[in-house]
């Protein structure tokens, strides 16, 4: 979508009722059929305007993705969400942010799509990307910061999800599973893939790859046991942009805020609350070796703290925790 159809779509959706032609004209500075021009434009991409003589032009409904002129409306931010490349579809919203982070675009912006044909999950997984139903997106992030400290941005991304979700969607407990999924009702309902591009005392910069099951009724076969949407688990339909502008919400000022810590301390209250892991025991898979204890914790540095057979205490900073299912509540 062009600029001016993008604005002239959030004036129309801030007004919520009839603009004249002549108005819409003066305040674009543009023409009548330049005004037309672009409301047909804004009709070809799936937006019902409706025009009437006399009395001008009305939105009459949204397309529920998550553009631009859809998703600001709900921003409080700053800089997160302030511009958002739309992809209809795309390979993989991480690897298009990425290769845009390279060529300078700025903190802040968020890659998103309505599907993707090769969605990356971690440990080289594939993530599921059906159109028109779940939030698809990547945001790119200049931290000034060692590389060390990167890690910890997974987690500060989980507590901002969880919380947009306890916001946006009632009555659900989502829980977060060290150190990348939220999970509700022991089935998983969001991903993140934080990938960097750094130099051991710089980072250049990080795209933070989300993934979120929002409107999805039917999982694959093979999903069915381990993932759900939150349309699975509530019966309702939530707004895509509303729920983006949310986790931007959330995480600009948990993401400022952990600029100027040393580590994590200052959100593990939150996280150790929602801890799936908290007090059961586990087994983490590492690429050279398996370790098993029960979780005590997360330490300040986002590593998953376990008491380990010996009674010593063991930190884990990467892995896939396994819990019994019995477990996941
Ligand atoms: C995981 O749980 O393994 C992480 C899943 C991350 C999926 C998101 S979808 C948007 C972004 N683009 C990708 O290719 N992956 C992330």
């Amino acid at each position: 979508m062009n600029d001016v159809a993008a604005k002239l779509l959030n004036r129309l959706s801030k007004a919520g009722d009839f603009l004249s032609g002549e108005e819409l004209c003066r305040e674009f500075c543009i023409t009548r059929s330049a005004v037309w021009k672009h409301i047909e434009l804004l009709r070809a991409e799936g937006y019902h305007v409706d025009a009437v003589t006399g009395r001008g032009y009305r939105l009459m409904s949204l397309t529920g993705r998550p553009v631009d002129a859809e998703v600001s409306p709900f921003l409080t931010t700053r800089r997160f969400g302030r511009k958002i490349l739309y992809h209809g579809v795309t390979a993989s919203t991480n690897i298009v942010a990425k290769s845009l982070a390279s060529d300078g675009l700025p903190e802040g912006c968020v890659v998103a799509a309505d599907s993707q044909t090769g969605g990356r999950g971690r440990m080289g997984r594939t993530w599921v990307s059906p159109s028109g139903v779940n939030l698809y997106f990547s945001l790119i992030l200049r931290p000034e910061l060692p590389s060390i400290r990167v890690p910890q941005l997974t987690l500060l991304v989980a507590a901002a999800i969880h919380h947009a979700l306890s916001i946006i969607v009632p009555g659900i407990v989502p829980m977060v599973k060290w150190p990348n999924d939220i999970l509700i009702n022991g089935r998983k309902v969001c991903g993140v893939l934080c990938e960097m591009q750094s130099e051991p005392d710089f980072t250049h910069f990080v795209v933070v790859g989300v993934g979120i099951n929002v409107n999805q009724s039917e999982m694959p076969p093979e999903l069915r046991d381990s993932a759900t949407s939150l349309f699975a688990e509530t019966g309702s339909l939530f707004s895509r942009p509303e729920l983006l502008a949310s986790f931007l919400n959330n995480f600009e000022p948990l993401y400022d805020a952990w600029l100027q810590e040393d580590d994590l301390g200052f959100i593990l209250p939150y996280l150790e609350r929602y801890s799936l892991l908290q007090s059961k025991q586990v087994t983490v898979d590492q690429l050279k070796r398996t370790i098993s204890g029960t979780v005590c914790g997360i330490a300040r540095g986002g590593e998953l703290m376990l008491d380990g057979a010996d009674g010593q205490t063991i930190l884990i900073s990467s892995g896939e925790a396994h819990l019994h299912k019995e477990n996941y509540t």
